[in-house]
């Protein structure tokens, strides 16, 4: 794989929560959910994860797909589909899912997360980062979805929260909102 392949193929660097997990998560399998053009997937795969990754635009994983065979990478494997299924088909060490919560269908987030966590190896780490919308900074863009004060946390009782955190961010838009920030450890 090229040194910054990222950079080669115009992908942004990793989310820098991905990066800040990766210190700490050992690699082993890892889901990408909601990969867009793969800028997290391929990060992971630098680390030594296999991964693989979904998302429901087919035109994103073609994307990823080219990168992959240019690259010759064969520890990814990426496909598309629709989170809102709920319905992985594998156990993994690590589901990653940046700021593409956000944009499910609210009735099917529950059954996504609950999905997520069966899916989780003993002792395997779950990443999210996703918008909310709370009293002191109601959420100013037209999400399908967002995330109530606590609402994460609680979702994920009985886990260990290694990092979280609802702090204010900004977009690239300046708009600023909340985001809910989770690495979370199931127990092993
Ligand atoms: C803002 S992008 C985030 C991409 C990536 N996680 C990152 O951090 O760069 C949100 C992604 O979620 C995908 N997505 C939205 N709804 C989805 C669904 N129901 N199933 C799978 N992917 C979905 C979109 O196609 C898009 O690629």
């Amino acid at each position: 794989m090229s040194a910054d392949v990222n950079q080669v193929y115009g992908l942004n660097p990793a989310h820098s929560e991905v990066v800040a997990a990766c210190r700490s998560v050992a690699s082993g399998d890892a889901l990408d959910m909601g990969c867009s053009s793969g800028r997290n997937a391929l990060y992971l795969a630098g680390q030594g994860f296999r991964v693989t990754a979904v998302d429901a635009n087919p035109n994103a994983i073609a994307a990823l797909q080219s990168i992959l065979s240019q690259e010759g990478l064969d520890t990814i494997d990426a496909r598309v589909y629709d989170i809102n299924e709920a319905r992985l088909d594998a156990d993994y060490d690590f589901i990653v899912c940046t700021v593409t919560l956000m944009f499910l269908q609210p009735d099917r987030v529950d059954a996504v997360l609950a999905d997520m966590q069966h899916r989780t190896r003993p002792g395997g780490h779950n990443l999210i980062v996703c918008a909310m919308d709370t009293d002191d900074y109601p959420c100013p863009i037209n999400f399908p979805f967002t995330l109530r004060s606590g609402e994460l946390s609680q979702a994920y009782a009985g886990w260990e929260l290694v990092k979280y955190n609802e702090d204010v961010g900004t977009m690239h838009n300046g708009a600023r909102l909340r985001f809910a920030t989770m690495l979370a450890r199931k127990p092993a």
